[in-house]
């Protein structure tokens, strides 16, 4: 019986287990999947608590892909470079930290929307855990990237994943001018930020204004809840190809089943169980 699961605070919400859960008897493997609520100061013992009890491993979520760092033996290239890990593997005696948000959220577009990302030029609104794992990945991906956000301090945390080069990725102040000045030699938008959420605000708010869409880029938003954000659904009235949030839940956890065992699970009923899930919470 293979043990996996989650942490996160909060954590009740997470479509993860019943997305694996539905990978696991597809695939059938005998496993079990679960949500586990941990508290900041109890993660360290949860973490070697779950190597102790046998699990083949983890998830991590908001607010520990950071925090989780001092726990683990060692880091993947991937989790290294970005100092975040959304995967834990107990192997051999240690405990391994991986990072799959970057590649899933390339997995995702390929997929769905059979989009490359490589040398593309791409704005990424946002400069949290998200922002860093998806930058990493437009960087290795040859993209030219900009980035804005609301604490514009904290978008120059991540110029260090380019090495400071300013040709490889910019930070551009959130004023309108400022954005409108790059978006005609913008190819793709991206939201990490969690405006838009369900939730969130009594009304729905914009990441950026919308009029500074044009219809020929690619909008991605990585929420998944609503499926169609306020700023998705503008983005489509303007003409431009979106993509919402589901793809990169369902691509990172793909990415760490081959991480855990080398195999790829069926992405298709992972879709099929998040979909499920989402519908049944507007019930
Ligand atoms: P995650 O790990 O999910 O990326 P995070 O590290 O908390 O979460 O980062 C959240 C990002 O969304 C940040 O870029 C944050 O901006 P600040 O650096 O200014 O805090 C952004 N964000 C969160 N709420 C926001 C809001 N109401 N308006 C604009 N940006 C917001």
């Amino acid at each position: 019986m293979e043990l996996l699961g989650v942490i996160g605070n909060p954590i009740a919400h997470s479509l993860s287990p019943v997305m694996h859960q539905a990978a696991l008897a597809a695939a059938g493997k005998q496993g079990i999947y679960l949500a586990f609520l941990v508290k900041p100061e109890d993660l360290g013992q949860a973490v070697r608590g779950a190597k102790a009890l046998g699990f083949t491993g983890l998830n991590v979520t908001i607010p520990f892909k950071q925090q989780v760092l001092p726990y683990l033996d060692a880091l993947t290239p991937e989790a290294e470079s970005i100092q975040s890990v959304n995967t834990i593997a107990f192997t051999g005696g240690r405990i391994v930290g991986h990072s799959t948000d970057g590649i899933g959220f390339a997995a995702a577009a390929e997929h769905e929307l059979g989009y490359d990302f490589t040398g593309k030029t791409v704005l990424v609104i946002g400069a949290g855990g998200a922002a860093r794992a998806i930058v990493a990945q437009l960087l290795s991906q040859q993209c030219r990237v900009y980035v804005t956000n609301r604490t514009e301090a904290r978008a120059f945390t991540l110029l260090d994943l380019a090495g400071k080069d300013p040709a490889r990725l910019t930070v551009v102040p959130m004023q309108p001018q400022n954005l409108e000045s790059i978006m005609a030699q913008v190819d793709a938008v991206v939201n990490t930020t969690p405006v838009g959420m369900k939730q969130q605000a009594a009304q729905p708010e914009l990441p950026i204004p919308a009029e500074l869409l044009l219809p020929q880029h690619l909008v991605i938003d990585i929420i998944y809840n609503p499926k169609q954000t306020l700023f998705l659904e503008l983005a489509r009235q303007k003409g431009c190809r979106t993509q919402n949030g589901v793809g990169m839940l369902v691509w990172q956890a793909v990415k760490a089943w081959e991480f855990w065992w080398g195999i790829t699970p069926p992405a298709q009923v992972m879709y099929q169980a998040v979909e499920d899930a989402l519908k049944a919470s507007l019930r």
